[in-house]
């Protein structure tokens, strides 16, 4: 099945996502199975990120969020950590060139801080560089945790009603989420995890709140580009009602 085939009476929001987010899971068993060291299979995962990144720009989707490393992953043996330390490294040399010319705007979010001087310089080169791009915005998480964004968000808020700039009975959600990762961005409509794991483990969980949650058991390094087009026609297929009924959406004349 492919984009192109979809039946469009099928669908229900008849649209593409504007925002597509990725928990890409699944390397470690990728390579257990085929017992390779799991760097292997985080080696084979970056293959996959590059072809899902060039379907998001073959499809002319806004943007891109993709999960590298959690806050959580520091908790992993410390040789897979220092591994995958390298490993983004050498990604961003090689791919940064390419993402460049596709006209890809880069963005790093998470609490960079944690990370080696070389690898946070790197980081602000390569969105120094992509910068200005016009293409889609991919935004790589490393070192994030939805807890940690919503904490962040908070210590911005409260700075500014101390500066005398908000006032604390004015903040709300929409103040909130202002102040959280991406915030100029549409909120993520499009969630996949690979791997099989139904759980959101701590990625963007205030912009998530009306996101449409998709799984598949392909390991990541196993997910191509047809298995993404599954993805974009399952969201194609879904109603988004966004607490109110699916006859006020149909009469809406967008169901
Ligand atoms: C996801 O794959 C990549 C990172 C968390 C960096 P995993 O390494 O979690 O793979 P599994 O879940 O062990 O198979
Ligand atoms: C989530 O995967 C984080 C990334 C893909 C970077 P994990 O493999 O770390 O998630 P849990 O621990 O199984 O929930
Ligand atoms: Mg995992």
């Amino acid at each position: 099945m492919s984009i192109t085939n979809i039946d469009i009476k099928k669908n229900q929001n008849n649209e593409l996502p504007h925002h597509v987010v990725i928990v890409m899971d699944g390397n470690g068993r990728w390579a257990k199975k085929r017992l390779l060291p799991r760097t292997a299979g985080h080696h084979a995962g970056v293959k996959t990120t590059r072809k899902i990144v060039e379907q998001c720009v073959a499809r002319k989707i806004q943007a891109l969020t993709i999960f590298a490393f959690s806050s959580e992953n520091w908790r992993r043996p410390e040789q897979e950590v220092s591994s995958l330390m390298e490993l983004f490294v050498s990604a961003l040399q090689t791919e940064v060139k390419s993402l460049h010319e596709q006209q890809v705007r880069v963005r790093f979010i998470g609490d960079v801080s944690a990370f080696s001087n070389k690898l946070q310089e790197m980081i602000v080169q390569t969105m120094q560089l992509t910068g200005s791009n016009s293409g889609l915005q991919l935004n790589i998480a490393v070192n994030y945790g939805g807890r940690w964004d919503i904490a962040q968000a908070c210590k911005k808020i409260t700075e500014k009603v101390q500066r005398g700039e908000l006032r604390s009975e004015n903040i709300d959600a929409q103040i909130v989420s202002e102040h959280v990762c991406l915030a100029e961005l549409p909120e993520p409509d499009l969630f996949i995890r690979t791997g099989g794991e139904q759980r959101i483990s701590n990625f963007l969980i205030w912009q998530m709140a009306y996101t449409e949650l998709y799984f598949t058991d392909l390991l990541w390094p196993d997910f191509d580009q047809q298995a993404f087009d599954e993805a974009l026609i399952w969201f194609a297929g879904r109603q988004r009602r966004f607490g109110k009924t699916g006859e006020q959406i149909e009469q809406s004349g967008h169901g």
